[in-house]
């Protein structure tokens, strides 16, 4: 089976592929590499001694995605490219809208046009908002995301629903809680480009020197310390769920599958309790400074995962701590090539 794994040099692509790989699936990557390095593909094949096909194109250009596909057979595509930063998505919406529903269309319109089915699509938590009760299960109901990147994950997942029901095709829509952690080879893991956004990119960067301090937004949030609660899933964990999604897709005898699942831990984790984990699991010191909230922030989420256990048999089961730890050594990796 060859699978297309958009996005595949990326993040949370690179460590998909390798478990696709590791379980016999053939792979084609297309990654325009806008937010992606080439050393990344070596190094899938240092890990499983495969080397995937490798397309360095945005998919935005249709015709060279049309040639891909009449030169491949390929069975089904996991869609991991899309660009992913809230804040820069407030500031340049249509690049938003434009990168990440435009690539989505321009697959569907192949699949549509030659009858493949199965597809995988990144969604997030976000679609939920802040919501009103704990944990969240994937019946809770969706509210409109404050960031341009948030709809453009609302609107990819209405426009995979309609895409199933209209051609008869099979779909998963998989709602990320917070990847974090790197490949335990310490050969994969998150490039942040410029300031992290995200948390634990920016505790690593603090833990190293290159940043002074973590600023924690906000500790007067109405948790147990006062700082905002997340359910945070190793990335590992995360794309095992992947394979298994696909799976399952595979085996499911029906035309038009959607599913919808939430891939989280179903454990909630505060900053302050990431930040100590951090410390604990690596020995070293992060310091850190209490600022105001953060705009658009919300209090807590994590997920009840309980549907992706029951009906794709995977479980995250790997702790705070050890993600934490892959992390750390990925840093270090990452120093090691800039000396
Ligand atoms: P990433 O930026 O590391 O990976 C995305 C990859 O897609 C990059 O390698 C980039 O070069 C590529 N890409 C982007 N636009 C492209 C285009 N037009 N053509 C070809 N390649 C393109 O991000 P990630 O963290 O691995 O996230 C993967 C997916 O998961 C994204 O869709 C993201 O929205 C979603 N997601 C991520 C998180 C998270 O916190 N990381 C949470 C929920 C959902
Ligand atoms: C986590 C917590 C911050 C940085 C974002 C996207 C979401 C999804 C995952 C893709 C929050 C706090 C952070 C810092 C801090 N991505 N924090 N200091 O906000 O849950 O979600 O990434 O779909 O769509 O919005 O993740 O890692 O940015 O923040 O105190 O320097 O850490 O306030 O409480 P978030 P995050």
């Amino acid at each position: 089976m060859t699978i297309l794994v958009t996005g595949g040099l990326g993040y949370i692509g690179s460590h998909t592929v390798t478990e696709l790989l590791h379980n016999g699936f053939e792979v084609i990557i297309v990654d325009d590499l806008s937010n992606s390095e080439r050393f990344i593909l070596e190094n899938i094949e240092k890990i499983t001694g495969k080397k995937p096909i490798f397309y360095p194109f945005d998919l935005k250009r249709k015709e060279l995605l049309t040639q891909l596909f009449d030169a491949h057979q390929i069975d089904g595509c996991i869609n991991f490219a899309a660009f992913k930063a809230v804040g820069e998505s407030q500031v340049k919406p249509l690049d938003y809208y434009e990168n990440n529903l435009f690539s989505l269309i321009n697959i569907l319109q192949e699949f549509k046009s030659r009858n493949i089915s199965n597809f995988i699509f990144s969604s997030s938590c976000t679609v939920y908002g802040q919501a009103d009760e704990m944990p969240i299960d994937e019946h809770t109901p969706l509210k409109t995301p404050e960031s341009s990147y948030g709809k453009t994950k609302q609107m990819g997942e209405e426009i995979l629903k309609d895409f199933a029901q209209a051609y008869r095709k099979k779909v998963s829509l998989l709602r990320y809680f917070n990847p974090i952690g790197a490949h335990p080879t310490a050969l994969l893991g998150e490039l942040p480009i410029g300031i992290p956004n995200n948390l634990v990119p920016y505790v690593t960067q603090t833990a190293s020197g290159i940043r002074e301090k973590l600023n924690i937004w906000g500790n007067d949030y109405p948790t147990e310390d006062g700082t905002a609660v997340r359910d945070y899933i190793y990335v590992v964990d995360l794309a095992r769920a992947h394979v298994a999604a696909l799976k399952k897709l595979m085996a499911e005898q029906q035309d038009t599958v959607i599913d919808i699942y939430n891939l989280g831990t179903g454990k909630g984790s505060s900053v302050l309790e990431v930040v100590e984990a951090f410390e604990t699991a690596n020995d070293v010191k992060v310091p850190y400074q209490i600022c105001e909230r953060r705009a658009g922030d919300i209090t807590i989420a994590y997920a009840n995962a309980d549907k992706a256990e029951k009906e794709l048999g995977w479980k995250a089961d790997t702790s705070l701590e050890e993600a934490l730890r892959t992390t750390w050594e990925w840093q270090k990796y990452l120093e090691s090539r800039t000396q």
